[in-house]
């Protein structure tokens, strides 16, 4: 007789999908994304789409040749189309800062191209997660949730996920010890009015005053403030040594798939639509709860008056260049 508990139905049968994720823009971000997202083996499927059909032939192409030395994963380049039945849609469409440009300066023309890109992933994967890494990223997450229609735990921008890595680093080889006993983040805009958390930030549970205390080392307020402006000017100085950056928000998209995938509930610094800081319908980083529903709970943080008032302000950048837009 059937054993207790058996339903006789596997759960993945033939008609269960493969995991799939679609990245639409396919230059140094997407392709990079791309190839740690088959490294990574969290999707069965990997479709590129830009509209230089070649180079996203290409980049599939050369993808395909790390399969064997990687996860089985079928990578190709498609059309939007091939965003049917996508888990999430990873959006790095759009044209970067080139030195001395600052975020904002690319938001008229990527905001174009995401008026007409927007509308053809929702037509193809409705029931989708939107990733956004394009920049200025907190004013086209708003941007994409305005235009697919979708609700907010389901359009995400990597937001300062990228800085609170970056600072975590920073004060990882500062205080020497892992980056990841190092909970410290960065909140706010992606950009100049971003925030450090000093109020909160820990290593081992204690704050980093404590910490030098146990570690036999004097707290050097100045070291600190050093580490943030580090982190705040990271992009800049990339940008002036090799024109671009990838390895970071490509690492950091991954990690939010990731979360998202294996419903792991990890609290990271990503965009979502507010409100925020008081401020509504505005797309900033708050430490949240990230799981197979997307951005399910933005958390509200304890800050001291001084971070509120930097929080406000960011809100307020962030929403003045939002009430740019014409949808
Ligand atoms: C950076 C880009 C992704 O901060 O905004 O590297």
């Amino acid at each position: 007789e059937t054993p207790v508990g058996h339903t006789g139905k596997p759960l993945l049968t033939k008609e269960s999908k493969p995991v799939k994720i679609a990245i639409v823009g396919i230059g140094n971000v997407g392709a990079t994304t791309a190839y740690a997202l088959l490294l990574s083996g969290l999707a069965a499927d990997i479709v590129l789409i830009d509209v230089n059909e070649k180079k996203a032939q290409g980049e599939a192409m050369d993808l395909n040749h790390a399969v064997p030395f990687s996860h089985p994963t079928k990578i190709w380049a498609g059309h939007y189309s091939d965003c049917e039945g996508a888990a999430i849609v990873i959006i790095a469409a759009g044209i970067n800062q080139k030195p001395g440009q600052s975020r904002m300066d690319l938001l008229k023309l990527n905001f174009g191209i995401f008026k007409s890109i927007i509308p053809e992933i929702v037509r193809y994967a409705s029931d989708s997660i939107l990733l956004i890494a394009t920049n200025p990223v907190d004013v086209l997450t708003y941007a994409s949730w305005k235009l697919s229609g979708f609700p907010t735990n389901r359009v995400i921008g990597s937001g300062t996920a990228l800085d609170t890595a970056r600072f975590r680093y920073l004060l990882g080889q500062y205080y020497e010890v892992d980056p990841q006993s190092v909970h410290a983040d960065i909140i706010g805009e992606h950009g100049e009015t971003e925030l450090p958390v000093w109020s909160l930030a820990s290593i081992a549970g204690m704050r980093l005053e404590d910490y030098c205390r146990e570690a036999g080392k004097d707290f050097d307020s100045k070291g600190m403030l050093q580490c943030f402006h580090t982190t705040k000017n990271a992009a800049r100085d990339i940008i002036q040594l090799k024109g671009m950056t990838d390895y970071g928000v490509a690492a950091a998209l991954v990690r939010i798939v990731e979360t998202i995938l294996r419903d792991e509930n990890t609290l990271l610094t990503v965009s979502t639509v507010g409100p925020h800081a008081g401020v509504d319908d505005v797309c900033l980083s708050i430490p949240t709860k990230v799981n197979r529903g997307g951005a399910n709970h933005v958390l509200k943080v304890m800050l001291n008056s001084e971070e509120q008032k930097a929080l406000l302000k960011s809100a307020e950048s962030v929403k003045a260049a939002m009430d740019t837009l014409n949808f």
